[in-house]
């Protein structure tokens, strides 16, 4: 698998899945710019990249701001001239009942879950099918799948958007080389669910995953052995939910 010399992006970076993703990615040799709207954040996870002798760089984005995502996007293809892996982890989520989510709450979550995954990917996509090489992973959520009820039917229904925004992306970037997945992941160990009573007694696997797991799956989708695979949702939930 050659990964050396290669650029990958990773929003959400400084925490989390996209924080493990930084490390795991830049363990393969691979060059990682972890971008997140906290920057101090993003920034330490670059420092510790660098430490361990890899190389990263960590800038503020706030993925929800298409202007900024584009001119990010095109500072960072005039530094590095490819970007080979994209990484949409960059996430909020809500714990909110359906009476309650107000305009605001649909459109920040909307607007940093989906917009930011789309708007992102649009403009990574026109370097990856210059260069006739790409992976983009999006991180969705099985609430994306069944439907969340802890969590709001806002962000399952933007996580069911990511899903199937994955496989538009796929069919489009497929004749230049660049595949296109989803990594759903059930309960997993971070911040985002620091709070939430997440009940594993509905889990096969009897426990929550942690966000290294879920960036073993996200390298793997990177990686040659996926070559093959465009479009799919791999599902990393323990069994909580089997299509
Ligand atoms: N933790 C879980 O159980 C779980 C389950 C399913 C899906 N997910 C998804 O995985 C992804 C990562 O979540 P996590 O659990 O690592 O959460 P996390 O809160 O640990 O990390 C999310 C990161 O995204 C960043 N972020 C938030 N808004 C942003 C914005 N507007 N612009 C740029 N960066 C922004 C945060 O600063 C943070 O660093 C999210 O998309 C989330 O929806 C998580």
């Amino acid at each position: 698998m050659i990964f050396d010399g290669k650029v990958a992006v990773v929003t959400g970076g400084a925490a989390g899945i996209g924080m493990e993703c930084c490390f795991k990615l830049s363990q393969k040799g691979i060059t990682v710019i972890a971008l997140d709207n906290n920057e101090e954040g993003a920034k330490a996870v670059a420092e510790k990249i660098i430490s361990m002798g890899g190389n990263a760089e960590g800038l503020r984005l706030d993925v929800a701001n298409v202007n900024e995502v584009r001119k990010i996007v095109e500072l960072l293809v005039l530094k590095y001239s490819r970007i080979d892996y994209l990484i949409n982890s960059a996430g909020i989520t809500q714990m909110i009942g359906i009476d309650e989510i107000s305009e605001n709450d649909w459109d920040r979550v909307m607007d940093i879950d989906l917009k930011g995954t789309f708007f992102m990917s649009q403009a990574v996509l026109e370097i990856m099918k210059k260069n006739k090489f790409g992976r983009i992973v999006n991180i969705g959520s099985v609430a994306g799948e069944v439907g969340g009820i802890v969590v709001g039917a806002n962000y399952s229904a933007a996580k069911a958007g990511v899903i199937c925004l994955t496989k538009s992306i796929a069919k489009h970037g497929a004749p230049y080389g660049v595949n296109v997945n989803t990594v759903s992941p059930g309960y997993i160990d971070t911040k985002m669910t620091k709070d939430l009573n997440q009940d594993v007694s509905q889990v096969p696997l009897g426990r929550k995953g942690t966000a290294e797991e879920v960036s073993d799956s996200v390298v793997f989708l990177c990686s040659d052995m996926a070559n093959y695979l465009t479009g799919v949702n791999l599902d990393i939930n323990g069994g909580l939910y089997m299509k």
